[in-house]
């Protein structure tokens, strides 16, 4: 399953080769695969042996122009095949990869052609392993993830869950959106590596009775996307999300779930201090109810009115800004229904911010439950610009582009 949060295009021209191991998760190599194939990445496959038994070459060969191997000696691939791949790859994943690969890997054995295939290959090389609980926490296994890591070769930590055996524990192959994710991340230059990053998203809920709400329509897509994006390019990202039961994120992403914005608040300040670049998208109630009744109101007659009192929440952003370190890095949203320029400038300057970035939430395909956003950015050095209506995921991506081009 794909989200508008990661859908994430635009790397045609990048090559990966995608090495399969001899695990019952092989068939989902070709989810990964398709995956990649998406956002317009060229992918070349190399199955072992053992991946062979599990799913055929002719699956990958009628979904892929790129090469398909699948052994040292076979007659069909070029001479040179444990070469090809350090000629041509951008990127090397292997998903799923065994505790035999792993170890291979670590050892320098060359003994197949995956195996040798990796030992020429001088780009990023990521495992996504799949393997028996009680395996994958072997002393050998976790010495060899170890050593691995150690060496700069990424790990997408496996899931806990049901295992094919009918063990339960960690060692299921992670989700193909996370290793999508991952594979990403490694084509993409590391500019933010070692700046935290924060982002809050979502709407918050204000209760007036245990049943009864007031909240907005924010479904926290720009905020995942933005996300998403920074820790593509290598910063290490807190989220702090209102409740947005239908949003996935991923499991490296740490994330504090909150309700209301008192909580987004106290979250967003307990965090903001040790943070280099905060990015505020969430759609924060202004007001919340004055009362909050502990039981649910009854209606007391036919057709009968009520009021609702509502008092001002504090405003998280303003908070943030006015408490900011100079080497910090601010940005805002302003959702806006009409003289969107004038009022996101104003809040640039109230707020504190270095960037606010600003949409009509009524423009057709923008603001809430869209995947798309046409946005204006306004930065505290005066520079302006209006993007055309992008995928939220590239208006994130250029976001990130513009931080590291004009943040200095
Ligand atoms: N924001 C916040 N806390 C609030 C209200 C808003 O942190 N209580 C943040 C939003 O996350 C966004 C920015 O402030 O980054 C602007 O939010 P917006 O809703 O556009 O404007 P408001 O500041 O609420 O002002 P108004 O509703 O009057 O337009």
């Amino acid at each position: 399953m794909t989200h508008p949060h990661t859908d994430f295009i635009g790397f045609s021209g990048k090559r990966l080769q995608l090495g399969v191991t001899g695990s019952v998760s092989a068939f989902r190599a070709v989810d990964v695969m398709r995956r990649l194939q998406r956002a317009d990445i060229q992918v070349g496959v190399t199955l072992t042996a053992a991946a062979q038994e599990f799913v055929r070459p002719l699956q990958f060969r009628s979904l892929t122009s790129g090469p398909v191997y699948e052994g040292l000696f076979d007659s069909n691939q070029a001479e040179y095949a444990h070469l090809e791949p350090a000629q041509n790859a951008h990127l090397f994943l292997i998903a799923p990869s065994t505790a035999n690969t792993l170890a291979k890997h670590t050892g320098g054995i060359g003994d197949d052609l995956l195996s040798s295939q990796l030992f020429s290959f001088k780009g990023p090389i990521i495992h996504a392993p799949a393997m028996n609980p009680r395996i994958w926490t072997s002393l050998a296994v976790q010495s060899n993830v170890s050593k691995l890591k150690e060496r700069g070769i990424g790990i997408v930590p496996p899931d806990t869950g049901l295992m094919a055996c009918g063990e339960t524990g960690e060692g299921r192959l992670a989700e193909v959106e996370e290793i999508f994710l991952y594979a990403l991340k490694g084509l993409l230059p590391q500019e933010l590596a070692g700046q935290r990053f924060l982002v809050n998203l979502g709407p918050t809920r204000e209760y007036w009775d245990p049943v009864r709400v007031v909240t907005n329509d924010s479904s926290g897509t720009m905020g995942a996307s933005i996300a998403l994006a920074a820790w593509l390019h290598g910063a290490e990202v807190s989220v702090v999300r209102g409740p947005t039961p239908y949003l996935w994120l991923p499991r490296f992403l740490p994330t504090v779930d909150v309700t209301s914005a008192k909580e987004m608040h106290q979250a967003c300040l307990d965090l903001a201090a040790g943070m280099d670049i905060i990015c505020l998208t969430a759609a924060v109630c202004d007001y919340r109810p004055v009362a909050v009744q502990k039981n649910k109101a009854k209606k007391t007659s036919l057709g009968e009115r009520i009021t609702l009192e509502l008092e001002q929440n504090p405003d998280i952003l303003a908070d943030i800004g006015r408490a900011r370190k100079p080497s910090q890095y601010i940005i805002g949203f302003a959702a806006e229904t009409d003289d969107i320029l004038r009022h996101a400038q104003d809040k640039l300057h109230e707020k504190h911010l270095d960037l606010i970035v600003a949409n009509s939430v009524t423009h057709p395909g923008s603001g809430f439950g869209t995947s798309t956003n046409q946005v204006h950015l306004i930065s505290r050095c005066g520079r302006r610009e209006s993007w055309p209506l992008l995928a939220k995921t590239e208006v994130a991506m250029r976001i990130i582009e513009w931080f590291l081009d004009h943040s200095a």
